[in-house]
């Protein structure tokens, strides 16, 4: 089954007259703004596509623990230890929350991390770039988790009810990621003329990874029209990156931080920034597992799934052991 969740290819919207009369009701329902739970009926393209991209999703929060659990011994105070250890839990934690969605559409948090650690399934691209120093892991909570609350917001309203109901619960502890790494950069940005050029060279490197992280741009979007018509998705990706451009760019100035574009200008007629798309060539090469840290990242998750291995088995013979205890009882 799960073979099929992965290289979906190009998703074409389907129209009205080729769906059934069971897939005419789910739309109605899907248009109607009512969420859809684990054993009601749904078309195997949207039970595809939910575990396709909540399984991405939940190895991203995973994968996202190493750039970051990278700095833990190194924090500058314990204060800043204490912060960024409740960070990385809380990452694991939404990790959890999200296999377990998935495990309501039939497939199991073993078969996800088996596709992930065997390179089948993707997660975020932003995950491949290194934190080379302490500015980097403002730069990761200012900007990647800022991009993922920009993208989650919108999800806590998709039609699929336990995933809507995980992205709640997220949204709220990336409230806090966002401000604690928005809190280091002011920090470091108020600190000496070396901390603040460390404070700018992290957003150089991290500000086109974090526009990435929306998804290719809309015309070459494969799954965005279809996702959409089921109301998975709510906003295309070119508009989510939009807003977070709009709504980044003026914290950037308060921090005295110059946004590295140098088309970068606000669009009176349009209300909005207009700024450069990021090097897309960069965006595919590193999905397609050549971005700087892919082997890196992908190798410590296999390491971990391995290394756990005695631990997950003693846990299924005590359970087994227990089982039969209770069979003999009742
Ligand atoms: N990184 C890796 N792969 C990406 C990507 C990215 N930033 N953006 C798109 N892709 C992949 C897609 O998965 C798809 O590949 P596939 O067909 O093999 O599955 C392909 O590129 C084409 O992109 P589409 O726009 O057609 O794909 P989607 O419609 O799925 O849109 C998305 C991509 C906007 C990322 C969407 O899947 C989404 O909203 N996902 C949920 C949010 C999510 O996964 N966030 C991860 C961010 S990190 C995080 O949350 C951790 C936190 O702690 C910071």
């Amino acid at each position: 089954m799960y073979a099929q969740v992965i290289n979906t290819g190009s998703d074409r919207v389907r129209r009205i007259d080729e769906m059934s009369a069971e897939e005419q009701a789910f739309m109605e329902r899907i248009e109607n703004g009512e969420k859809i739970e684990p054993k009601e009926w749904m078309p195997e393209g949207y039970r595809k596509t939910l575990i396709r991209q909540i399984g991405q999703h939940a190895h991203s929060e995973v994968v996202g623990q190493l750039p970051e659990g990278n700095w833990i011994t190194r924090a500058p105070t314990l204060e800043r230890k204490a912060i960024l250890l409740a960070k990385v839990q809380d990452e694991a934690g939404h990790g959890l929350y999200l296999y377990c969605a998935a495990e309501t559409l039939g497939v199991s948090r073993d078969e996800l991390i088996e596709l992930l650690n065997s390179g089948k399934m993707k997660y975020s691209s932003i995950f491949n770039y290194p934190t080379l120093n302490w500015a980097d892991i403002g730069a990761v909570g200012w900007l990647v988790d800022g991009a993922a609350i920009m993208n989650q917001v919108p999800l806590q309203r998709t039609s699929y009810g336990p995933y809507s109901r995980a992205m709640i619960r997220i949204c709220k502890e990336e409230s806090f990621h966002q401000r604690q790494g928005y809190d280091i950069m002011m920090k470091m940005c108020a600190g000496s003329p070396e901390q603040k050029a460390m404070a700018q060279d992290a957003l150089n490197r991290f500000w086109y990874p974090a526009l990435m992280m929306f998804g290719p741009s809309d015309k070459d979007s494969v799954h965005s029209a279809q996702s959409m018509a089921w109301k998975i998705k709510i906003n295309t990706n070119d508009e989510l990156r939009q807003k977070f451009v709009d709504q980044t760019v003026p914290q950037a100035e308060y921090l005295g931080l110059t946004v590295p574009d140098e088309h970068l200008k606000w669009n009176e007629e349009r209300g909005a920034y207009d700024f450069s798309e990021p090097d897309w060539s960069e965006f595919f090469d590193v999905i397609a597992g050549n971005g700087p840290c892919n082997k890196e990242r992908l190798g410590a998750r296999v390491k971990a799934w391995d290394d756990g291995a005695w631990f997950r088995e003693g846990l299924a013979v005590n359970a087994q052991k227990k089982q039969t205890k209770q069979r003999k009882q009742a």
